[in-house]
């Protein structure tokens, strides 16, 4: 099991006591995953869920991300590829849920936190074919978020919105 550590903060695999409740960074559905979904996500292998705190657990949850597998159809992703793509749906990392607590933000825990996720996809994508990172962006502050981490907006749906960011575009990172 893989734990990353930055600095005094470390990033972690999900703990039943993150789920107790308290996480609030604005969105309701997002403050909702962690007591009424993310364990049993966990458990059924729906999502891996990685969480931000401060060593020694003593600051709560400031951030949290999922990862999952799944497809997307060929004509979502071309756009933001130059190569042909296979017909076929193509096999991608998606990032479900992605949020830092109201009290953390526009502190660099989300680029460190995306940082995270990111160096996950690519270390999976040596054992399992993923052709990128896909995930759908809720606001217009979490697509300049994302933008800034190297994904491109993608098809013609504002809300949410679609983004991708290509493996290889991310190996070159
Ligand atoms: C979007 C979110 C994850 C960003 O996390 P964060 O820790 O505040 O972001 P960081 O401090 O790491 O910012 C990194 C860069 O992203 C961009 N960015 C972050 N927040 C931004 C905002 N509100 N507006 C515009 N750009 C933003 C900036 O380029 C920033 O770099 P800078 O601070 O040097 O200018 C966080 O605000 C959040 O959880 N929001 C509520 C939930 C949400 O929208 N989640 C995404 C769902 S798809």
């Amino acid at each position: 099991m893989v734990t990353g550590t930055i600095g005094p903060l470390q990033i972690r695999p999900l703990e039943r006591r993150d789920c107790k409740g308290g996480f609030s960074c604005g969105v309701p559905a997002l403050d909702a995953y962690l007591p009424n979904f993310a364990w049993q996500h966990e458990q059924r292998g729906i999502a891996r869920v990685y969480v931000l705190e401060r060593m020694g657990g003593e600051s709560g949850v400031l951030g949290f991300y999922t990862l999952s597998a799944r497809s997307v159809r060929k004509a979502d992703i071309q756009e933001a590829v130059t190569h042909s793509l296979p017909t076929f749906d193509i096999p991608v990392f998606y990032i479900g849920s992605f949020a830092v607590s109201s009290s953390a933000k526009r502190q660099g825990y989300g680029r460190q936190l995306l940082g995270d996720a990111l160096y996950r996809c690519v270390q999976g994508a040596e054992a399992v074919g993923a052709h990128g990172v896909y995930l759908d962006s809720l606001s217009d502050e979490s697509t300049s978020f994302y933008c800034s981490m190297g994904f491109v907006a993608i098809g013609s749906a504002k809300t949410p919105q679609p983004m991708y960011l290509p493996m290889t575009t991310l190996r070159m990172a």
